[in-house]
């Protein structure tokens, strides 16, 4: 994969300049040297970063102070949350940049139960929003494998989507309002509770899934759901992706939008989490080509298990589906979830990994795999395709695993032209280079050749009004 990361300056940090932006958070939270490191790279290291200082405010206000010195010294900043994004949208690669980490602002402001909403500080961890949803017997329904990592902030700035979004939608349709700290310091005070608000441009969604581009995202109103009642989860054995897509339809059909989770896996992903995963097991008695993992929740106990049970049988009769197995409770239920959510990590021993994370319209997702397998092994005989993801959102995890025994390095020295070949199908279907994971630096110049110029000089126009001088993550994105 290559980039050029867009160094904005060469010159270092100045001894004075630091000073004054240590002091606003204090020593402590100040980091240089080896301090800086975990903030420097990220899970996969695909990414080294350099940077100058690495500032963990506490409040709001350190924040806006931080962004005025920014602004007056010309300082790049680089928001990060959890660390988890995976296009390197958190990395700094300017070793005069100052990465400002959001961890420490990790106060529940308020929840409201009545309300049914909750008000986030954006270092706040995903998982601990959903757990103090629950103790309000409310559910906060954004959910993906780094959870217990990943922030609100950071989800925000990603616009992430994860295994909830079939039925709750992404981030971006969970969120009622923001505080924003702008470029030149100043805070926007936008934590609004309202379902309904015409007064005007809605400015949340230019922050949510601006990457760190266009503000400091430093607390959120987020939408709480009712708790669930009931939850089933059915691990489903297929022939086609084709009889996924009619799975999917049926359930639709029978459960509506208790139908929260549709997502697919490939049998390759299967046979890499028996080998890799450890207690992995398989929840059904024979192999299939594909697997979805489906599930319903409910927040009234009401028959959901005979609902799922009765489409799975309708499905068998309709010779959809080949086999199915309902978990029989939570562990298994959690067992079912590993084997999905474990996927990208089991990939990893079987050697370099050539990912898309791309979406089409749901019912041509028959169609994009097809031709991306045939197309791919074309190009690299003994390539394996390992595609899994959100298939309800129309949403494919579409990773390449290089031949048994290749070399690493040669096979990961075409990550381009497999992106390319790749990319250009997800195009034929009118679909999405990201579907999920942004832009960062690891897409921002595919971008160009995906997006309409009339939109990108409309995004161009809106960096430059909400941050002329370009110090807000520069080179992500754009
Ligand atoms: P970071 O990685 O720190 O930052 C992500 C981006 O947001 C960066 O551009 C950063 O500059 C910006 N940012 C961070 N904080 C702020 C802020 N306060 N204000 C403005 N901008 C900010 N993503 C999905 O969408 N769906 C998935 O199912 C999914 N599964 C994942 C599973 C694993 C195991 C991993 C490692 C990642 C997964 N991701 C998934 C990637 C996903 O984007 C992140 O996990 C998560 O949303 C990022 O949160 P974070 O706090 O780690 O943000
Ligand atoms: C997932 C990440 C890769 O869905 O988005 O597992
Ligand atoms: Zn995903």
């Amino acid at each position: 994969m290559s980039f050029r990361p867009h160094i904005v300056s060469q010159s270092a940090l100045s001894p004075a300049a630091r000073e004054r932006f240590a002091k606003i958070v204090g020593e402590k939270y100040a980091l240089t040297g080896e301090a800086m490191q975990p903030f420097l790279r990220e899970p996969r290291d695909l990414y080294e970063g350099r940077a100058a200082l690495v500032l963990k405010p506490g409040t709001t206000a350190e924040v806006s102070q931080i962004l005025r010195l920014a602004q007056e010294t010309k300082t790049p900043v680089v928001p990060q949350g959890g660390n988890t994004g995976l296009v390197g949208g958190q990395i700094s690669f300017d070793g005069s940049a100052v990465v400002v980490s959001l961890v420490r602002m990790n106060k529940i402001r308020e929840v409201s139960a009545e309300g049914n909403y909750m008000v986030c500080e954006a270092g706040v961890v995903l998982q601990n929003a959903q757990e103090e949803a629950l103790r309000h017997d409310r559910l906060f329904p954004l959910s993906l494998g780094a959870e217990g990592t990943c922030t609100i902030g950071g989800n925000l700035g990603s616009n992430a989507g994860g295994t909830g979004a079939l039925a709750y939608g992404v981030a971006r349709d969970l969120v009622l309002g923001l505080e924003v700290v702008l470029a030149d310091g100043r805070i926007w005070h936008g934590l609004r509770k309202l379902k309904k608000d015409n007064t005007g441009y809605d400015l949340r969604h230019i922050f949510i899934g601006s990457e760190g581009t266009l503000g400091v995202i430093t607390a959120a109103v987020l939408k709480l759901f009712p708790a669930p009642r009931a939850v089933e989860a059915a691990f489903v054995g297929l022939k086609s992706p084709k009889d996924a897509l009619s799975l999917l339809n049926l359930l639709q059909s029978r459960a509506g939008s208790a139908l929260t989770s549709f997502e697919l896996i490939a049998r390759m992903a299967m046979e890499f989490n028996f080998l890799h995963l450890p207690g992995a097991r398989d929840p059904l008695g024979a192999p299939h080509r594909w697997y979805a993992l489906v599930e319903l929740t409910s927040p009234v106990e009401s028959g959901l298990r005979e609902t799922l049970e009765s489409a799975l049988e309708e499905a068998a009769e309709k010779n959809m589906v080949e086999d199915a197995a309902l978990a029989a409770n939570e562990a298994q239920r959690a067992a079912f979830w590993k084997l999905r959510t474990g996927i990208t990590e089991t990939q990893r021993p079987e050697g370099g990994s050539i990912k898309h994370d791309v979406s089409v319209p749901v019912a041509s997702v028959p169609a994009f795999l097809e031709e991306a397998d045939a197309a791919v092994i074309k190009l690299i005989p003994g390539a394996r395709p390992v595609p899994f993801g959100h298939m309800g959102d129309g949403n494919i995890h579409y990773n390449v695993s290089q031949p048994a025994g290749a070399d690493r390095a040669a096979f990961l020295a075409r990550w381009d032209e497999v992106n390319a070949l790749v990319h250009g199908i997800v195009a034929k279907f009118g679909g999405s280079i990201s579907a999920e994971h942004g832009i960062g630096v690891m897409k921002r110049d595919l971008l160009p050749e995906v997006k309409d110029p009339v939109e990108l000089d409309m995004m161009r126009a809106l960096k430059r009004t909400f941050d002329p001088n370009n110090i807000l993550n520069p080179g992500k994105v754009l």
